[in-house]
């Protein structure tokens, strides 16, 4: 009887030895990890887990990236994961997740989208969206800025005005002019620059293309920009039977009314084709062109950027396409060098009221150079 109680303590005292071994050369081995900003340190393998919580991972490689629910839930996920994540509805961008809303100081403030209506009711008018909260103001070298509520007197001390000044018409100015738009992929880009630089472009756009982008023509008129009309469906105006004729206009006028506040002031015929009739009914003035970029057939905005920049000159009217992305990227590089030349980038009416005084429906304007 004895015997077996040697044994079982034997056997016990193997057990314990056992655990004692492996839970010590487990605690003590040790393991390199990167922190997400690619610090390195050695650490025991059993102080991973607080570690791995602030982001760190035992791979120099295994790289991990945030990853955002809309309820404001958010994780590390591997990169090899992320689609995963993407699959169910999680971003790797927070903007995605997320809008921001701001105080008329200019304070921002994110929420994540499925808390954003709640919060903004409870919220009362303190935070808006950034349109509400800002106003644009334009500046007299022809710059134009958003700027916050509270701040307007002082942008009204430094001589800014809340509405479009009539421009010194000796300040050099270019209206840089984009057809056949809006597009959902190239435009949002293209406003960002205009943004950006405080540059104000003008947009000819196809009533077909609108009605389903009425948010894009909504944010250009916010940003100073011009909505102009280039019909509804591109179609040759010359050959028309007046009441298409009038259709083509008259719908996309509307369109343009709905999103921006205001009927479109310019017209540009598809082809920069028409007929005294055309202008008899185009209910706003004729724009045309001097510079033509041949954005559409070169398709490179290496050249599309010389054929700018080589001829542009004071009064031009610059005809580009904002539905090419290489046209976009032209206008990313022309933007800041034509400011840097000096010259103001205004819209087309901004251009024609200052050169002469007002746009006449009917009347036909290519350039509109200092007389
Ligand atoms: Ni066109």
């Amino acid at each position: 009887m004895k015997k077996i109680y040697i044994y079982l303590a034997a056997a016990a005292f193997f057990v314990i030895a056992a655990c004692v071994f492996i839970l010590h050369s487990y605690c003590d081995s040790k393991i390199t990890i990167y922190s997400p900003t690619g610090e390195e340190t050695q650490i025991r393998k059993w102080e991973f887990t607080k570690y791995k919580n602030k982001g760190w991972t035992v791979s120099e490689n295994n790289a991990q990236t945030t990853m955002y629910s809309t309820d404001g839930r958010l994780c590390l996920a591997d990169v090899d994961e992320v689609e995963k994540y993407k699959k169910v509805g999680w971003t790797d961008n927070i903007s995605d997740a997320s809008v921001s809303v701001y105080s008329d100081g200019g304070k921002e403030l994110i929420l994540f989208n499925d808390c954003a209506a709640q919060f903004l009711e409870s919220a009362g008018s303190k935070w808006k969206n950034f349109y509400a909260a800002s106003t644009l103001m334009y500046g007299k070298d022809g710059k134009s800025q958003s700027v916050f509520l509270n701040n307007v007197d002082e942008y009204l001390q430094k001589g800014f005005s809340k509405t479009p000044q009539t421009l010194d018409p000796s300040i050099p100015m270019i209206a840089i002019t984009f057809d056949d738009g809006p597009s959902a992929q190239q435009t949002p880009r293209l406003l960002d620059i205009c943004e950006q630089y405080g540059a104000r472009v003008t947009f000819f756009v196809l009533g077909s293309r609108a009605e389903n982008n009425k948010e894009i023509l909504t944010r250009a008129a916010h940003i100073g920009c011009e909505v102009g009309s280039h019909t509804y469906s591109h179609k040759l105006l010359t050959k028309l039977a007046p009441d298409a004729l009038i259709n083509e206009i008259a719908s996309t006028s509307d369109i343009i009314t709905e999103a921006t506040g205001k009927p479109p002031r310019s017209m540009r015929p598809p082809y920069g084709a028409y007929t005294d009739t055309v202008a008899q009914n185009a209910g706003a003035g004729i724009v045309l062109w001097s510079v033509d970029t041949l954005d559409w057939k070169t398709m490179d905005a290496d050249q599309t950027v010389e054929n700018i920049l080589n001829s542009a000159e004071d009064g031009d009217i610059v005809l580009l396409h904002d539905i090419y992305k290489t046209s976009v990227d032209a206008a990313e590089r022309v933007i800041p060098e034509l400011q840097n030349r000096g010259f103001a980038l205004v819209t087309v009416e901004e251009l024609i009221n200052s050169r002469f005084g007002g746009i006449e429906n009917g009347s036909v304007y290519r350039k509109a150079e200092n007389r």
